[in-house]
């Protein structure tokens, strides 16, 4: 096992066994096993490599870890071949630290790390896993149906219940976030209405 998704673990670690709301949504598992990971290159990581304000605040530590560890990760093409723009697949950027693809695996949750940059809309989509997403660095605009709009910052987090339609706006600032998934984890995401399933979406 490489030494740099050793660190990355054990620091993700840290901060989600020391906040409530993470471990409210999900404690840390105790299952961890290695895996071996295929690296897979996409642009976004070299823009989340190149990010230089990335990396303050309070998870500094994590965000150059993930930095360090984006040329061995095996980043996702989630949405290629679906309606979304040339851009957002080229700058939107997410890998698996815990669950398919990643170093880790654990029947508990899956953990993601997810990177926009500045000004890119992740359009509506929604998945069958309950999912929490907790701000590292940079901000932005979150959007759930049946509720307001939310910023969140480092240190904040947003919940979106089972196949509850979803979507999320940088604007000035890129945004880092550590995403962790409950229950029905087999089942990807995919783009959705805003209003699927129910009539009280927030539009953006
Ligand atoms: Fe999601």
């Amino acid at each position: 096992m490489n030494d740099q998704w050793t660190a990355l673990l054990d620091a993700i670690q840290n901060v989600h066994s020391a906040d409530a709301t993470l471990c409210n949504f999900c404690p840390f598992p105790d299952d961890i096993t290695h895996q071996p990971v295929a690296p897979f290159h996409i642009p976004s990581s070299d823009l989340l490599q190149q990010d230089v304000g990335l990396a303050q605040g309070p998870f500094k530590h994590i965000i150059t870890a993930v930095q360090t560890a984006a040329p061995m990760a095996h980043w996702r093409q989630t949405y290629r071949g679906k309606n979304v723009s040339e851009r957002f697949l080229d700058e939107f950027g997410c890998f698996c630290l815990i669950g398919t693809g990643g170093p880790f695996s654990s029947a508990q949750m899956n953990a993601w790390f997810v990177y926009m940059p500045a000004n890119l809309t992740y359009p509506w989509h929604q998945h069958p896993a309950a999912e929490l997403y907790y701000c590292l660095s940079g901000s932005a605009d979150f959007f759930k149906q049946s509720n307001p709009a939310v910023t969140l910052t480092a240190g904040g987090s947003c919940y979106h219940s089972p196949n509850q339609p979803h979507a999320m706006v940088t604007q000035s600032s890129s945004v880092l976030a550590y995403v962790v998934w409950r229950d029905q984890f087999d089942q990807g995401a995919r783009l959705c209405a805003p209003d699927d399933g129910d009539s009280g979406a927030t539009r953006f």
